[in-house]
C-alpha cells in the first residue's frame, strides 16, 4: 500500500552524505507503513440474521474500507460484499442467502483479513414454520470478567461442541457496571470473541446496568454496539425501535422486551397501556408459530437477590404484563436481574405476592412425569417463568427465598440455559459453571 520510488543512484549529485539520509528516510517510511497496518479490535460479530440475510460487524483501530467474503467452505469464499467508505465501525449486510444454511466467511479491511477458517461461519435462520431443530443459548447478568463468567461460558462451549447453538439471547446486565463502551469491550467482547461471537448471532435485551441506572434509550452504548430488528426483518411485528423487538427461528417466536426504557409516550414496560405493552399484544396476536419465548431483564417472580414482592419494576410487570403473556399462551418467560436460577411451575393468574401462590388455583400443568409437561390441543397451558441471572454475577437471596411457586431454585451455582426445540417438543437444561446440569424440563405439544 505504501509506495516509495527510490532515487536514481546514477544521477549526480548522489553522495555518501545524502545516502545516509536516504537510509534513514527508508527506515522511517517502513516504520510508518507498519504503524498504518489496520488492526481489528472488536469482532467479527453477527447480528440481525434472517433466512436470507445477516449483518457482520467489526471495529478497526484506523478508518478503513469493509469487505466480507463468504462461501460454502473456508477455501471457497467466492462471494463478496464491499463498502469503500472509510470507517472504524464496520457493518456489512449480506443479502440473497439461502435459509437454514451454513456459510464460511472472512472480513477484510484495507488488506487486513480475519477469518477464512473452520471457526468463522454463520448459519442463516431456518424459514418461519420450518420444523428444523433450533438450539438457543440463554445467558443473563454476565459481563463482569469474573471466574464464574468464564466458567459458565466454558461449560456451555463444552456442552455444545458437537451441536452448536443457533441463537444467543441475553437477559440484560450484559456489561457491568454501567454498560460503557470499554466495559462491553473488556467484559463482553474480550470474553466471548474466540468462542461464540464469530459464529453465533446475538439477540440482546438490556438491563439496568446497561442503562447505567437511567431510562433514556438515547444514552446507552448498547444501542450503538448492537443491530436489532426494528422492521420485522426476521418475522414478528415491526417494533420501530431497537429497545424491544421480535423475531422467528423455525417454529419458535422470540420476543425481546426492555424493562428499563422510558418509551416515547413516557411509559415503561410495566404500564399495561404503554407503548411496549400495546405492541406486545399485537405481536402476540399476529404470531402463528407453535412456540413462544419472551425475555427481558427484571423478572415478575424472584426471591433471589431481588424481591418481586417489594420492587415496583417487578411486581408491576407481574400485575400488568403476565396476564397478556398468559392470554397468548407464551411457553417460556426468561429474565435476569436476580443473580440465581429460579424456575416456577407452569402458571396462570398468579399476580399476587409469592405467599399467595396456590397450586390448586395457579398451577396449570399436565405433568406426565417429574418436569415433563404435556400440552394437549384445546386444553390451555401455563407459562413457565424463569430467572436465569447467574451467567457471571452470582448470589443473594431474600429471607423468604425460594418463591412459593418454585419448582427448582439455586443461588449458589452459576449457570446458563440451553433450550432445544425439535418440532413439537422443547427441552431445557440449566448448565452450571462446573458443567453439571442441575435442572431440566420438557414441554411436549400434542
Ligand atoms: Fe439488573
Amino acid at each position: 500500500m505504501c509506495k516509495f520510488d527510490p532515487p536514481n543512484f546514477n544521477t549526480p549529485p548522489f553522495t555518501p552524505f545524502n545516502m545516509k539520509h536516504f537510509t534513514l528516510l527508508l527506515l522511517l517510511l517502513t516504520f510508518f507503513c507498519r504503524a498504518q497496518e489496520i488492526k481489528v479490535i472488536r469482532g467479527p460479530y453477527l447480528q440481525n440474521f434472517t433466512p436470507n440475510s445477516g449483518v457482520v460487524r467489526w471495529r478497526t483501530d484506523i478508518a478503513a474500507n469493509s469487505q466480507v467474503i463468504y462461501g460454502n467452505s473456508p477455501s471457497q469464499l467466492n462471494q463478496s460484499v464491499k463498502d469503500e467508505n472509510l470507517l472504524t465501525e464496520h457493518e456489512v449486510e449480506i443479502k440473497n442467502l439461502s435459509p437454514g444454511k451454513k456459510y464460511f466467511y472472512a472480513i477484510i479491511s484495507a488488506g487486513t483479513k480475519v477469518g477464512g477458517d473452520e471457526t468463522h461461519y454463520f448459519n442463516t435462520v431456518p424459514k418461519a414454520g420450518s420444523t428444523k431443530p433450533v438450539r438457543i443459548w440463554a445467558l443473563g447478568d454476565f459481563g463482569n470478567s469474573s471466574k464464574n463468567q468464564a466458567d459458565v461460558r466454558d461449560a456451555m462451549f463444552n456442552a455444545t461442541k458437537t451441536h452448536k447453538p443457533d441463537a444467543w439471547i441475553w437477559m440484560g446486565d450484559n456489561a457491568y457496571s454501567n454498560g460503557k463502551e470499554e466495559e462491553y469491550q473488556n467484559h463482553v467482547f474480550r470474553v466471548y470473541q474466540d468462542t461464540f461471537f464469530k459464529n453465533l448471532p446475538v439477540w440482546p435485551s438490556p438491563g439496568n446496568h446497561d442503562y447505567a441506572g437511567k431510562h433514556n434509550p438515547a444514552l446507552p452504548p448498547y444501542f450503538k454496539i448492537f443491530t436489532m430488528p426494528t422492521k420485522g426483518e426476521n418475522g414478528g411485528l415491526p417494533s420501530g425501535t431497537e429497545s424491544f423487538y421480535s423475531f422467528n427461528y423455525g417454529n419458535v417466536h422470540l420476543i425481546s422486551l426492555d424493562s428499563e426504557a422510558m418509551e416515547t409516550d413516557s411509559s415503561y414496560l410495566y404500564n399495561e397501556n404503554g407503548k411496549q405493552a400495546a405492541w406486545l399484544k399485537k405481536d402476540l396476536e399476529a404470531n402463528k408459530l407453535p412456540w413462544t419465548i419472551v425475555y427481558w431483564h427484571k423478572p415478575p417472580y424472584s426471591k433471589a437477590s431481588h424481591d418481586s414482592d417489594t420492587e415496583i419494576w417487578m411486581y408491576k410487570v407481574r400485575e400488568n404484563i403476565t396476564p397478556i403473556l398468559e392470554k397468548y399462551k407464551v411457553d417460556l418467560v426468561i429474565c435476569g436481574h436476580s443473580h440465581g436460577y429460579e424456575r416456577n411451575h407452569p402458571m396462570v393468574g398468579h399476580t399476587g405476592k409469592s405467599a399467595t401462590y396456590d397450586a390448586a388455583v395457579h398451577k396449570k400443568a399436565n405433568e406426565v412425569a417429574p418436569n415433563q409437561y404435556v400440552v394437549k390441543k384445546g386444553e390451555g397451558q401455563g407459562t413457565i417463568y424463569i430467572v436465569n441471572g447467574s451467567g457471571g454475577q452470582l448470589g443473594g437471596k431474600q429471607k423468604d427465598y425460594p418463591l412459593k411457586s418454585s419448582v427448582y431454585s439455586n443461588v449458589t451455582e452459576g449457570g446458563s440455559m440451553l433450550i432445544d426445540v425439535v418440532n413439537k417438543k422443547l427441552n431445557a437444561q440449566w448448565i452450571c459453571a462446573d458443567g453439571v446440569v442441575r435442572d431440566m424440563f420438557s414441554i411436549e405439544k400434542k
